[in-house]
């Protein structure tokens, strides 16, 4: 059978920030056998695209699209744990709350999660002081250049901070079919992070996950109502010594050493204190209870988000000479592209940052 694909294709509901931007081609494979008829992408623009929850179309047009439409959930049962495997078209949440229901515990702290479990491994999703890694075993993945399937070790994806190897070495070269975890049975709430800690050590998997949801609809703006696409900024990674300066100044600084000795810093907190929180420009702005949250009021130009994004970096850099990263993917007519190099249409208002780029701390853009 042939795969099922289409041409001019509107993509406004494919994308949580509900962007207006519509794509030449789009494939929809669903087996092995439709991934081998897809054509040599070696040459072409592509991107491949999930449930579209943390993806920013920049341009009205979007390049060539892949839409893996794997399904299914299979559980084998051993003695002390499960072994799930998924396909990377189901829905997350669905998952979580699929899990819970058969009694396989672990990723309750990641409910309400938008977004396919294909692209779970691709970020490293995680919430909660749970990260999808925890309970990775192994990834499926499709390689265009051999036309086959690998599987990849939870070793050989190199799980970090929202990142994996599918981010790097591995980049467009494929994409992942299938996903499968491994649950133990002896389960432990995980109740470390803030929010949480106020739950009985005692709690069920269904009152943890219960309680994330209740804090998730808090904050966070439900992208059915509201559009957005979550956390917009990774939370920036400084050293000891510039996070000495910071606390500082500033002994108030929420901060999450690494296990390498470095120090998470909150986005949120520090957007929040550049006195973004609430910010609205036109049809786009900082929502009210998360200022790691950027919403669309209405805009249908992705052109609108990266000027607020731009204004939110240039704020923060000022303040605080912290750089801001965005988590949320950009996608232009060529393909992905790196925030530093999307140029800013209409410029919000313009601030000059004092210094040059290396003074400013934190990661670079790639
Ligand atoms: N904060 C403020 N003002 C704000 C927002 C946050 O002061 O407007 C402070 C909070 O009070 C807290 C700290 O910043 O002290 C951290 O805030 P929060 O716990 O809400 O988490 P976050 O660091 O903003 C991260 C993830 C979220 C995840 C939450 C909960 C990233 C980029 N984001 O957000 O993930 O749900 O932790 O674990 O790592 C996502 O990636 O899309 C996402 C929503």
């Amino acid at each position: 059978m042939a795969m099922h694909s289409n041409q001019n294709y509107s993509l406004k509901s494919s994308n949580s920030f509900n962007i207006k931007a519509s794509c030449s081609r789009i494939y929809f494979p669903s087996s092995l056998a439709e991934l081998q008829q897809l054509p040599d992408l070696s040459s072409e623009n592509f991107y491949i695209l999930g449930d579209g929850s943390n993806t920013l179309f920049v341009e009205s047009q979007a390049p060539t699209i892949i839409q893996p439409k794997f399904n299914g959930i299979n559980i084998v049962e051993q003695d002390d744990h499960f072994i799930v495997t998924v396909g990377a078209a189901e829905n997350w949440h669905d998952l979580v709350c699929f899990c819970l229901d058969q009694g396989i515990y672990g990723l309750e702290n990641l409910a309400l999660i938008p977004g396919s479990v294909g692209a779970a491994p691709v970020q490293n999703i995680g919430a909660y002081g749970v990260e999808f890694a925890d309970f990775c075993q192994e990834i499926q993945w499709y390689e265009f250049s051999s036309e086959t399937l690998h599987s990849l070790t939870k070793q050989a994806c190199r799980f970090a901070y929202r990142d994996s190897i599918f981010k790097q070495e591995r980049y467009n070269k494929g994409l992942i079919t299938q996903v499968t975890f491994n649950f133990p049975k002896a389960w432990q709430a995980n109740l470390s992070y803030a929010g949480l800690d106020t739950l009985a050590k005692k709690s069920t998997a269904k009152q943890v996950m219960a309680q994330v949801i209740a804090l998730r609809s808090s904050k966070l703006p439900d992208p059915k109502e509201l559009p957005n696409a979550g956390s917009f900024f990774k939370n920036p990674i400084v050293n000891d010594a510039d996070f000495a300066q910071l606390q500082q100044q500033y002994p108030k600084i929420p901060h999450y050493p690494q296990k390498n000795g470095e120090i998470k810093l909150a986005a949120g907190w520090l957007i929040d204190q550049a006195g973004l929180k609430g910010f609205r420009h036109g049809d786009v702005g900082v929502h009210q209870q998360q200022a790691l949250v950027l919403v669309n009021y209405g805009s249908e130009l992705g052109a609108e988000i990266i000027s607020l994004a731009k204004y939110i970096q240039r704020k923060v850099a000022k303040k605080f000479s912290v750089s801001l990263i965005p988590e949320v993917r950009m996608i232009t007519h060529k393909g992905e592209r790196s925030f530093s190099s999307l140029s800013d249409l209409n410029p919000i208002e313009n601030i000059t940052v004092i210094g040059d780029g290396n003074s400013i701390r934190g990661s670079s853009d790639d």
